[in-house]
Protein backbone atom coordinates (compact mmCIF):
# COMPACT_ATOMS: atom_id res chain seq x y z
CA UNK A 1 0.00 0.00 0.00
CA UNK A 2 1.07 3.36 -0.58
CA UNK A 3 0.35 6.81 1.03
CA UNK A 4 -0.79 10.05 -0.42
CA UNK A 5 -0.92 13.74 1.00
CA UNK A 6 -2.05 16.39 -0.60
CA UNK A 7 -0.32 20.13 0.03
CA UNK A 8 -3.00 21.58 -2.10
CA UNK A 9 -5.83 23.70 -1.90
CA UNK A 10 -6.63 27.45 -1.03
CA UNK A 11 -6.24 27.22 2.60
CA UNK A 12 -8.84 30.11 2.59
CA UNK A 13 -9.59 29.85 6.48
CA UNK A 14 -6.34 30.95 7.36
CA UNK A 15 -6.04 34.15 5.87
CA UNK A 16 -4.34 36.61 5.78
CA UNK A 17 -1.17 34.12 6.45
CA UNK A 18 -2.12 31.82 3.33
CA UNK A 19 -1.96 34.29 1.02
CA UNK A 20 1.39 34.23 0.93
CA UNK A 21 2.29 30.53 2.44
CA UNK A 22 0.37 27.30 1.96
CA UNK A 23 -1.36 26.37 5.09
CA UNK A 24 0.73 23.16 5.25
CA UNK A 25 3.51 24.26 6.21
CA UNK A 26 2.83 26.61 8.73
CA UNK A 27 3.78 25.56 12.02
CA UNK A 28 2.04 23.21 14.79
CA UNK A 29 4.23 22.50 17.75
CA UNK A 30 7.31 23.52 16.35
CA UNK A 31 6.96 21.35 13.03
CA UNK A 32 5.61 22.10 9.66
CA UNK A 33 1.87 20.84 9.90
CA UNK A 34 2.80 18.57 7.07
CA UNK A 35 5.34 16.24 9.29
CA UNK A 36 2.15 15.06 11.02
CA UNK A 37 0.57 12.96 8.41
CA UNK A 38 4.05 11.66 7.17
CA UNK A 39 4.71 10.94 9.92
CA UNK A 40 1.61 9.12 10.85
CA UNK A 41 1.43 6.65 7.72
CA UNK A 42 5.36 6.00 8.18
CA UNK A 43 4.39 5.05 12.04
CA UNK A 44 1.74 2.49 10.70
CA UNK A 45 4.17 0.85 8.09
CA UNK A 46 3.47 2.78 4.84
CA UNK A 47 7.27 2.79 2.85
CA UNK A 48 6.15 5.31 -0.64
CA UNK A 49 4.20 8.37 -0.02
CA UNK A 50 3.10 10.27 -2.62
CA UNK A 51 2.66 14.24 -1.76
CA UNK A 52 0.35 16.13 -4.51
CA UNK A 53 0.97 20.07 -5.25
CA UNK A 54 -0.46 22.47 -6.47
CA UNK A 55 1.24 24.78 -9.05
CA UNK A 56 3.72 27.16 -7.61
CA UNK A 57 4.26 24.94 -4.86
CA UNK A 58 6.59 22.23 -5.57
CA UNK A 59 10.14 23.83 -4.54
CA UNK A 60 8.84 24.97 -1.25
CA UNK A 61 7.42 21.51 -0.17
CA UNK A 62 10.17 19.80 -2.09
CA UNK A 63 12.47 22.29 0.43
CA UNK A 64 10.35 21.09 3.78
CA UNK A 65 10.30 17.25 3.25
CA UNK A 66 13.33 16.06 0.83
CA UNK A 67 12.92 13.19 -0.48
CA UNK A 68 11.90 11.11 2.47
CA UNK A 69 15.21 10.01 3.11
CA UNK A 70 15.40 11.42 6.51
CA UNK A 71 12.58 8.90 7.60
CA UNK A 72 13.81 6.27 5.47
CA UNK A 73 11.20 6.61 2.84
CA UNK A 74 10.54 7.58 -0.45
CA UNK A 75 8.52 10.77 -1.46
CA UNK A 76 7.38 11.07 -4.95
CA UNK A 77 6.00 14.66 -6.07
CA UNK A 78 2.93 14.63 -7.97
CA UNK A 79 1.18 17.92 -9.86
CA UNK A 80 -2.52 18.45 -8.88
CA UNK A 81 -2.86 21.15 -11.74
CA UNK A 82 -6.22 22.78 -10.28
CA UNK A 83 -7.56 22.18 -6.60
CA UNK A 84 -10.86 20.45 -7.97
CA UNK A 85 -11.82 18.30 -4.87
CA UNK A 86 -10.09 15.71 -2.85
CA UNK A 87 -11.57 12.80 -5.37
CA UNK A 88 -9.20 14.77 -8.22
CA UNK A 89 -6.36 14.09 -5.64
CA UNK A 90 -6.23 10.97 -5.95
CA UNK A 91 -6.33 10.89 -9.35
CA UNK A 92 -4.13 12.43 -10.32
CA UNK A 93 -2.23 9.67 -8.48
CA UNK A 94 -2.84 6.64 -10.23
CA UNK A 95 0.39 6.22 -12.47
CA UNK A 96 1.98 6.92 -8.91
CA UNK A 97 -0.04 4.16 -7.42
CA UNK A 98 0.91 1.73 -10.43
CA UNK A 99 -2.26 -0.89 -9.48
CA UNK A 100 -1.60 -0.80 -5.94
CA UNK A 101 -3.81 0.33 -3.13
CA UNK A 102 -4.05 3.26 -1.46
CA UNK A 103 -4.18 5.22 2.21
CA UNK A 104 -5.04 8.75 1.42
CA UNK A 105 -4.48 11.11 4.47
CA UNK A 106 -5.53 14.68 3.87
CA UNK A 107 -2.02 17.26 4.98
CA UNK A 108 -4.07 18.99 7.33
CA UNK A 109 -5.74 16.62 10.00
CA UNK A 110 -3.30 14.79 12.70
CA UNK A 111 -4.40 11.44 13.90
CA UNK A 112 -3.06 12.08 17.27
CA UNK A 113 -2.87 8.69 18.29
CA UNK A 114 -2.34 6.79 14.59
CA UNK A 115 -3.94 5.13 11.80
CA UNK A 116 -2.47 1.56 12.06
CA UNK A 117 -5.98 0.18 13.45
CA UNK A 118 -7.61 1.46 9.87
CA UNK A 119 -4.33 0.27 7.95
CA UNK A 120 -4.67 -3.22 9.46
CA UNK A 121 -8.41 -3.19 8.79
CA UNK A 122 -8.17 -2.66 5.37
CA UNK A 123 -5.37 -4.90 4.81
CA UNK A 124 -6.62 -8.01 6.61
CA UNK A 125 -10.91 -7.55 5.11
CA UNK A 126 -9.74 -6.01 1.81
CA UNK A 127 -12.92 -4.22 1.28
CA UNK A 128 -12.62 -1.86 -2.12
CA UNK A 129 -12.89 1.40 -0.23
CA UNK A 130 -12.48 1.54 3.59
CA UNK A 131 -13.07 5.37 5.29
CA UNK A 132 -13.20 5.97 8.92
CA UNK A 133 -15.30 7.64 10.86
CA UNK A 134 -15.43 9.94 14.26
CA UNK A 135 -17.87 11.20 16.90
CA UNK A 136 -18.26 14.79 15.84
CA UNK A 137 -20.80 17.69 17.12
CA UNK A 138 -20.77 19.78 13.40
CA UNK A 139 -20.85 16.81 11.04
CA UNK A 140 -22.85 18.88 8.99
CA UNK A 141 -20.02 20.76 7.47
CA UNK A 142 -18.20 17.13 7.03
CA UNK A 143 -18.74 14.28 4.99
CA UNK A 144 -21.53 11.87 6.83
CA UNK A 145 -21.16 8.15 6.08
CA UNK A 146 -24.52 5.82 6.38
CA UNK A 147 -23.59 2.24 6.89
CA UNK A 148 -25.15 -1.02 8.26
CA UNK A 149 -25.23 -3.37 11.37
CA UNK A 150 -21.78 -4.91 9.49
CA UNK A 151 -20.04 -2.15 9.15
CA UNK A 152 -20.64 -1.42 5.28
CA UNK A 153 -21.07 2.34 4.08
CA UNK A 154 -24.65 2.55 2.02
CA UNK A 155 -24.73 5.84 1.42
CA UNK A 156 -22.20 9.02 1.93
CA UNK A 157 -23.12 12.41 1.66
CA UNK A 158 -21.25 15.77 1.77
CA UNK A 159 -22.12 18.02 4.12
CA UNK A 160 -25.57 16.86 4.71
CA UNK A 161 -28.43 18.90 5.82
CA UNK A 162 -29.76 16.31 8.41
CA UNK A 163 -27.20 13.81 9.75
CA UNK A 164 -29.14 10.99 11.15
CA UNK A 165 -26.21 10.41 13.46
CA UNK A 166 -23.02 12.78 14.91
CA UNK A 167 -20.37 10.46 12.86
CA UNK A 168 -18.70 11.95 10.77
CA UNK A 169 -15.60 11.36 8.04
CA UNK A 170 -12.98 12.90 8.93
CA UNK A 171 -9.27 12.73 6.10
CA UNK A 172 -8.65 9.21 6.17
CA UNK A 173 -9.48 7.06 3.36
CA UNK A 174 -8.48 4.16 1.38
CA UNK A 175 -8.82 2.22 -1.91
CA UNK A 176 -8.34 -0.53 -3.96
CA UNK A 177 -7.44 0.02 -8.26
CA UNK A 178 -11.43 -0.04 -8.19
CA UNK A 179 -11.80 3.51 -7.03
CA UNK A 180 -10.41 5.19 -10.36
CA UNK A 181 -13.28 3.02 -12.12
CA UNK A 182 -15.54 5.92 -10.83
CA UNK A 183 -13.24 8.68 -13.21
CA UNK A 184 -13.75 6.51 -16.54
CA UNK A 185 -17.12 6.22 -18.82
CA UNK A 186 -20.08 7.97 -19.09
CA UNK A 187 -21.08 7.59 -15.59
CA UNK A 188 -18.38 9.19 -14.40
CA UNK A 189 -18.43 10.85 -11.41
CA UNK A 190 -18.93 14.88 -11.91
CA UNK A 191 -18.18 17.91 -9.93
CA UNK A 192 -20.06 19.29 -6.98
CA UNK A 193 -21.68 22.45 -6.30
CA UNK A 194 -18.74 24.00 -4.93
CA UNK A 195 -16.78 22.83 -8.50
CA UNK A 196 -15.07 20.10 -6.55
CA UNK A 197 -14.83 16.30 -7.40
CA UNK A 198 -15.65 14.54 -3.79
CA UNK A 199 -14.59 12.08 -2.40
CA UNK A 200 -18.04 11.31 -1.12
CA UNK A 201 -19.05 11.01 -4.86
CA UNK A 202 -16.32 8.38 -5.57
CA UNK A 203 -17.48 5.70 -3.09
CA UNK A 204 -20.59 6.75 -3.45
CA UNK A 205 -20.09 5.39 -6.98
CA UNK A 206 -18.05 2.45 -6.06
CA UNK A 207 -21.15 1.12 -3.55
CA UNK A 208 -23.92 1.74 -6.34
CA UNK A 209 -21.59 -0.19 -8.32
CA UNK A 210 -22.05 -3.43 -6.00
CA UNK A 211 -18.61 -2.92 -4.79
CA UNK A 212 -17.48 -3.30 -0.86
CA UNK A 213 -17.08 0.05 0.97
CA UNK A 214 -16.77 -0.35 4.98
CA UNK A 215 -16.56 1.94 7.70
CA UNK A 216 -13.80 1.97 10.87
CA UNK A 217 -14.25 4.19 13.55
CA UNK A 218 -11.10 5.60 14.90
CA UNK A 219 -11.47 6.58 18.45
CA UNK A 220 -8.37 8.12 19.30
CA UNK A 221 -7.74 12.50 19.72
CA UNK A 222 -7.97 14.10 15.89
CA UNK A 223 -6.82 17.84 15.09
CA UNK A 224 -8.39 19.44 12.14
CA UNK A 225 -6.54 22.86 12.42
CA UNK A 226 -8.57 24.81 10.00
CA UNK A 227 -9.13 28.41 11.36
CA UNK A 228 -6.80 30.29 13.69
CA UNK A 229 -8.68 29.26 16.91
CA UNK A 230 -7.87 25.86 16.02
CA UNK A 231 -4.25 26.04 15.07
CA UNK A 232 -3.56 27.61 18.39
CA UNK A 233 -5.27 25.14 20.21
CA UNK A 234 -3.57 22.55 17.86
CA UNK A 235 -0.54 23.81 19.17
CA UNK A 236 -1.00 23.90 22.41
CA UNK A 237 -1.75 19.88 22.26
CA UNK A 238 0.77 18.89 20.37
CA UNK A 239 3.82 20.98 22.51
CA UNK A 240 2.06 19.70 25.76
CA UNK A 241 2.26 16.21 24.26
CA UNK A 242 5.86 16.01 22.27
CA UNK A 243 7.82 18.36 24.81
CA UNK A 244 7.99 15.86 27.78
CA UNK A 245 12.01 16.79 28.24
CA UNK A 246 15.05 19.37 27.35
CA UNK A 247 16.77 18.90 24.75
CA UNK A 248 18.95 22.04 24.33
CA UNK A 249 21.39 21.98 21.60
CA UNK A 250 23.36 25.21 22.47
CA UNK A 251 24.85 27.04 25.23
CA UNK A 252 22.49 28.65 27.66
CA UNK A 253 24.04 31.26 30.46
CA UNK A 254 23.10 31.02 33.91
CA UNK A 255 21.30 34.14 33.89
CA UNK A 256 18.81 32.03 32.17
CA UNK A 257 16.16 29.81 33.78
CA UNK A 258 14.30 26.93 32.15
CA UNK A 259 11.20 25.74 33.42
CA UNK A 260 9.24 22.99 32.63
CA UNK A 261 10.62 21.68 29.52
CA UNK A 262 12.13 23.32 26.46
CA UNK A 263 13.80 21.93 23.02
CA UNK A 264 16.04 24.75 22.30
CA UNK A 265 18.10 23.78 19.23
CA UNK A 266 21.16 25.31 17.53
CA UNK A 267 23.27 28.39 17.96
CA UNK A 268 20.97 30.26 19.90
CA UNK A 269 22.13 33.29 22.24
CA UNK A 270 19.75 33.12 25.18
CA UNK A 271 20.42 35.78 27.68
CA UNK A 272 19.17 36.84 30.49
CA UNK A 273 15.52 35.30 30.36
CA UNK A 274 13.11 33.36 32.05
CA UNK A 275 11.69 30.33 30.02
CA UNK A 276 8.73 28.65 30.95
CA UNK A 277 7.78 25.54 28.83
CA UNK A 278 6.43 23.77 27.28
CA UNK A 279 8.56 25.57 23.97
CA UNK A 280 10.10 24.97 21.15
CA UNK A 281 12.82 27.26 20.14
CA UNK A 282 14.59 26.43 16.44
CA UNK A 283 18.01 27.11 15.52
CA UNK A 284 20.19 30.17 15.35
CA UNK A 285 17.43 32.34 17.94
CA UNK A 286 18.62 35.23 19.72
CA UNK A 287 16.59 36.38 22.74
CA UNK A 288 17.70 38.83 25.04
CA UNK A 289 16.12 39.86 28.47
CA UNK A 290 12.59 38.57 27.71
CA UNK A 291 9.88 36.18 29.19
CA UNK A 292 8.89 32.69 26.88
CA UNK A 293 5.78 31.55 27.84
CA UNK A 294 4.07 27.97 27.69
CA UNK A 295 2.68 26.96 24.18
CA UNK A 296 4.95 29.40 22.95
CA UNK A 297 6.80 28.04 19.57
CA UNK A 298 9.67 29.97 17.90
CA UNK A 299 10.88 29.06 14.34
CA UNK A 300 14.60 29.32 13.32
CA UNK A 301 16.63 32.79 13.03
CA UNK A 302 14.38 34.90 15.26
CA UNK A 303 15.06 37.70 17.30
CA UNK A 304 13.20 38.51 20.60
CA UNK A 305 14.45 41.22 22.60
CA UNK A 306 13.12 42.75 25.80
CA UNK A 307 9.63 41.18 25.29
CA UNK A 308 7.21 38.29 26.77
CA UNK A 309 5.44 36.16 24.95
CA UNK A 310 2.91 33.20 25.71
CA UNK A 311 1.03 30.66 23.32
CA UNK A 312 2.54 32.01 20.19
CA UNK A 313 4.04 30.76 17.31
CA UNK A 314 6.50 33.01 15.70
CA UNK A 315 8.08 31.93 12.56
CA UNK A 316 11.05 32.47 10.86
CA UNK A 317 13.29 35.38 11.06
CA UNK A 318 10.52 37.32 12.94
CA UNK A 319 11.96 40.79 15.01
CA UNK A 320 9.92 41.41 18.29
CA UNK A 321 11.05 43.72 20.35
CA UNK A 322 10.35 45.46 23.48
CA UNK A 323 7.00 44.30 24.35
CA UNK A 324 7.52 43.86 28.40
CA UNK A 325 3.56 43.49 28.27
CA UNK A 326 2.99 40.15 26.74
CA UNK A 327 1.75 39.02 23.13
CA UNK A 328 -0.37 36.17 23.84
CA UNK A 329 -2.20 33.77 21.62
CA UNK A 330 -0.41 35.17 18.43
CA UNK A 331 0.53 33.87 14.83
CA UNK A 332 3.03 36.09 13.23
CA UNK A 333 4.34 35.40 9.92
CA UNK A 334 7.70 34.93 8.34
CA UNK A 335 10.05 38.05 8.35
CA UNK A 336 7.45 40.40 10.45
CA UNK A 337 8.97 42.87 12.65
CA UNK A 338 6.74 43.83 16.26
CA UNK A 339 9.09 46.53 17.60
CA UNK A 340 7.37 48.72 20.56
CA UNK A 341 9.20 52.48 20.89
CA UNK A 342 6.90 53.59 23.86
CA UNK A 343 8.35 52.58 28.09
CA UNK A 344 5.20 50.59 28.17
CA UNK A 345 2.93 48.06 25.96
CA UNK A 346 -0.15 46.48 26.33
CA UNK A 347 -1.42 42.95 26.04
CA UNK A 348 -1.90 42.11 22.57
CA UNK A 349 -2.69 39.05 20.23
CA UNK A 350 -1.44 39.41 16.45
CA UNK A 351 -2.56 37.30 13.28
CA UNK A 352 0.04 38.40 10.68
CA UNK A 353 0.81 37.27 7.44
CA UNK A 354 4.94 37.15 5.87
CA UNK A 355 6.59 40.43 6.26
CA UNK A 356 4.72 42.39 8.01
CA UNK A 357 6.17 45.31 9.68
CA UNK A 358 4.22 46.61 12.96
CA UNK A 359 5.50 49.88 14.85
CA UNK A 360 4.06 51.24 17.64
C1 LIG B 1 -13.14 17.76 3.54
C2 LIG B 1 -14.02 16.65 2.99
C3 LIG B 1 -15.00 16.17 4.07
C4 LIG B 1 -14.24 15.73 5.30
C5 LIG B 1 -13.30 16.85 5.77
C6 LIG B 1 -12.39 16.33 6.88
O1 LIG B 1 -13.94 18.87 3.83
O2 LIG B 1 -14.69 17.13 1.84
O3 LIG B 1 -15.76 15.08 3.57
O4 LIG B 1 -15.16 15.37 6.30
O5 LIG B 1 -12.47 17.31 4.71
O6 LIG B 1 -11.48 17.31 7.32
P1 LIG B 1 -13.51 20.40 3.48
O7 LIG B 1 -12.36 20.69 4.41
O8 LIG B 1 -13.12 20.41 2.05
O9 LIG B 1 -14.73 21.21 3.77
Amino acid sequence: MKAIIPTGGRGTRMQPLTFSLNKHFIPIGGKPLIFYPVETVIAAGIKEIGVTYNPGYLEEAQSILGDGSRWGVKITYILQEKPIGLANIVQVCEEFLAGESFVFHLGDNIFVDGIKEAVDYFEEKKPNGLVTMLHHSENKRMGVPYFDDSGRLTKYVEKPENPPHDFAVPGLYFGDSNFFKCFKGTEAIVPSARGEYEIPAAFQWMIDQGMRVDVVEYKGKWLDPGKFDDWMEANQFMLEREVTEDKIECEVGSDTTIENNAHIGKNCIIENTQIKGPVVIGDNVMIKDSFIGPFTAISSDSKVEGARIENSILMNEVLIKNYPDQIDSSLIGPGSEIINTEKQSKKVSFFIGAKSKIIV
